[in-house]
């Protein structure tokens, strides 16, 4: 028997996600009536639509003039795995890793393309590598925010102006949420089913002047895939940062960006959501630091991601329990949330230590997370009654 008293107010959106996200405010499927089912991709109209989800994109997240824009296959993965087979080799490498999205990329190189110049700067989950220990003069390739564990690179000091190697960025729970700096980043990836609350399916791949050099200077060891072709004769596929995809994508989930991308303007822009994005992230931080049972996963204040946001349960009664007992104790707090429609997908990943993860994406309203607070003590509540009952 428990006292525990139910919130008076549930979200209007129990979407909390951390991917596919929410979809943006006012969201339905009329949203997608302009898109040109069943016609060709390559036709007048699809590369339209296609050139457009490019030149909205370089608006919105004001991308350099001369950086390239792509659309390509098989979400960030897709973009990231195009990116790491085509330019890397050519120097040596420092992988950084702090979660299990930066640790694929670290797998992929020493394990698949086998590099043997690659050095591996890790952190475990809470925390950021040294990042003055890198090496400029290598390629560089890292995760902006790491989605599993809530911590993100604070900004972009770090990275050398005049470096020689190339910056590779997955960036795709920062992109739309978190400044990235241009200047400081050669390639950067991201899907269209994070913070703008698009479709998976579909990457983006972004490449800076030095990046497009050096596709056309250097050809890797091991063969290319054509699905992760850039260059033909040693140039650049001008097409595919035009809108002429390597192969056929969905014009539904085009549209979908459209509708996504044309928010986003509405709003101010990059900037607009960056605040939206802010602003959600304060609600639950200021709720954390009220809360004593809860915390961040992300040590430093300075490293906490406004999007992903990765949290522990402090309570000592939890935390002097065993890891599997610990993780059922966060489970059922998800669960509970899970069975009351107020937030759905908040466990935190596989991976990850036992906890929760909420997403504060733009598509989130502060006023969803504002009304979820309660109901997390509400379920925090419910599972330690749980388990003095079981003691
Ligand atoms: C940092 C990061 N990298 C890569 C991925 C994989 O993305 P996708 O499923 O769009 O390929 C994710 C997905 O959550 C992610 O958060």
């Amino acid at each position: 028997m428990t006292t525990n008293a139910l919130p008076v107010a549930k979200p209007v959106n129990p979407n909390f996600s951390s991917g596919p996200c929410a979809k943006r405010p006012g969201w339905t499927l009329e949203a997608l009536g302009d898109a040109p089912l069943g016609r060709s991709h390559r036709a007048k109209v699809g590369k339209a639509k296609l050139k457009l989800a490019i030149d909205l994109t370089r608006e919105v997240l004001d991308i350099p003039a001369d950086y390239r824009i792509g659309i390509v296959p098989a979400s960030d993965t897709g973009a990231v795995e195009m990116a790491l087979w085509s330019l890397l080799g050519a120097r040596p490498v420092d992988l950084l890793a702090w979660e299990s999205f930066g640790e694929g990329w670290v797998t992929d190189v020493v394990k698949q393309l086998k590099l043997k110049d690659a050095r591996t700067l890790k952190a475990g989950y809470g925390e950021l590598p040294d990042l003055g220990a890198v090496n400029f003069d290598h390629d560089v390739v890292f995760t902006w925010n790491g989605t599993t564990s809530g911590v993100r690179v604070p900004n972009a000091d770090w990275i050398k102006e005049d470096r020689t190697g190339l910056t590779i960025c997955d960036a795709t729970s920062a992109a739309f949420a978190q400044d990235l700096d241009w200047s400081k980043l050669d390639v950067v990836t991201f899907s269209w089913q994070k913070v703008l609350g698009g479709e998976g399916g579909h990457g983006m791949l972004i490449l800076s002047p030095r990046a497009v050099e050096r596709l056309e200077t250097y050809v890797p060891a091991w063969p290319l895939p054509k699905i992760f072709r850039m260059t033909k004769g040693g140039k650049l596929i001008d097409g595919i940062f035009e809108g002429e995809t390597i192969n056929t994508p969905s014009m539904l989930c085009v549209e979908d960006y459209l509708d996504a991308l044309g928010w986003a303007k509405a709003l101010g822009g990059g900037k607009g959501l960056r605040a939206r994005s802010d602003a959600n992230f304060k609600v639950l931080a200021d709720w954390v630091a009220k809360t004593p049972w809860v915390d961040f996963l992300a040590k430093d204040a300075a490293t906490r991601s406004n999007t992903s946001v990765c949290l522990v349960v402090a309570d000592p009664d939890v935390t002097a329990l065993a890891p599997d007992a610990q993780a059922a104790f966060a489970k059922a707090i998800a669960g509970a949330l899970e069975k009351a429609k107020v937030a759905y997908d908040i466990g935190a990943y596989r991976d990850a230590p036992a906890g929760l993860r909420i997403w504060a994406g733009a598509t989130v309203e502060a006023s969803d997370l504002d009304a979820l607070t309660p109901w997390l003590d509400w379920a925090y509540a419910e599972a330690k009654a749980g388990l003095k009952q079981a003691a």
